[in-house]
């Protein structure tokens, strides 16, 4: 069979008219490729890994928060299983993403110190879609602002993140609708700091986790929520053995002490009292 044969096997041939809708016009296939512009020159061969692997990271931010404001609406609109079936998604995509980093241990310390720092100050500090996948997630620190100091439209955008509800406002908020005595304030400083609303929330998800067969759709949803807060856990712990066995203990181009500085970030938890209930388990009714 010749190669025309076996292509007109596959299809049809058919005209493509000038006004016809391609997957290159679609999908913008000509601009996405035009997009990867190497600092070095000449430029370094394994420039193109460190900016196609950011640029994949930013497109699955992007639609993370796509998703996560998704789950948001469904939550807000006491659909459980639906916010379940795109926090599903979510975890999916992340899983991917803590794959993902690894892909730069196939470059070797010595080649990316060829164009580290042509990269100074770039840093992953400045990603803000990451910061509002935390911000949402609930984990708002507004000493990460300043790092968007010389750009008032990702300042704006993280500022309305920081100011609107998050995550966890919205699930707790859920809860409390289906009547389970959630504490009023469920800021994560506000309950560090108060032992009896502390035990309150804890007493509030215990039915959930004690008997899911009666609550089946919020279990699903919690549990949706902690595969998002374990995966983003994972990959801080990832993201830091991989830059760990490439700089080692060389300071960030951000500024900060590097590795010392991701270690600290590894223990943060958005949902600790989904975390710390299951210590609470008991068979015992
Ligand atoms: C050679 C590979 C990489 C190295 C050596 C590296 C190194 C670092 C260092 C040292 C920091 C601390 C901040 C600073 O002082 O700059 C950091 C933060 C960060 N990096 Fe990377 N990184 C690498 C790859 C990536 C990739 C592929 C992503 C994907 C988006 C990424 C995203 C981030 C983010 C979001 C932060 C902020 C984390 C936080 O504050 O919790 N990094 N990185």
């Amino acid at each position: 069979m010749t190669q025309h044969q076996d292509l007109t096997s596959i299809a049809e041939p058919r005209v493509v008219r000038d006004t016809d809708l391609t997957y290159n016009d679609y999908l913008r296939v000509p601009q996405l490729l035009s997009l990867q512009v190497p600092e070095s020159s000449p430029p370094h061969h394994d420039e193109m890994l460190f900016i196609i692997i950011h640029q994949a990271y930013e497109l699955w931010f992007k639609l993370i928060l796509h998703e996560l404001e998704q789950a948001a609406a469904c939550m807000n609109a006491d659909h459980e299983l639906q916010a379940h079936h795109f926090l599903r998604r979510v975890g999916e995509i992340m899983e991917l993403l803590v794959k993902q980093i690894h892909i730069l241990e196939t470059m070797r310390p010595v080649d990316f110190l060829e164009f580290r720092d042509r990269l100074m100050p770039a840093s992953g500090f400045q990603s803000h879609q990451f910061r509002e996948v935390e911000f949402f997630a609930g984990l708002k620190d507004r000493r990460y602002l300043h790092f968007f100091q010389n750009r008032p439209d990702m300042l704006a955008q993280l500022q309305r993140r920081l100011d609107g509800p998050d995550l966890r406002d919205i699930f707790y908020g859920l809860l409390r609708r289906r009547g389970f005595a959630v504490p009023h304030d469920i800021s994560l400083e506000h309950l560090q700091a108060d032992e009896a609303d502390r035990e309150a929330l804890l007493n509030a998800v215990l039915p959930v986790y004690r008997d899911p067969n009666d609550h089946l759709p919020l279990y699903l949803l919690a549990e949706a929520l902690m595969d998002l807060d374990q995966q983003l856990a994972l990959w801080r712990d990832h993201h830091v053995r991989v830059v760990a066995r490439i700089i080692g203990h060389k300071r960030g181009t951000g500024g900060s002490s590097g590795v010392d500085y991701l270690e600290r970030t590894t223990h943060k938890r958005c949902f600790p009292y989904l975390w710390e209930v299951r210590t609470r388990l008991s068979t015992e009714k």
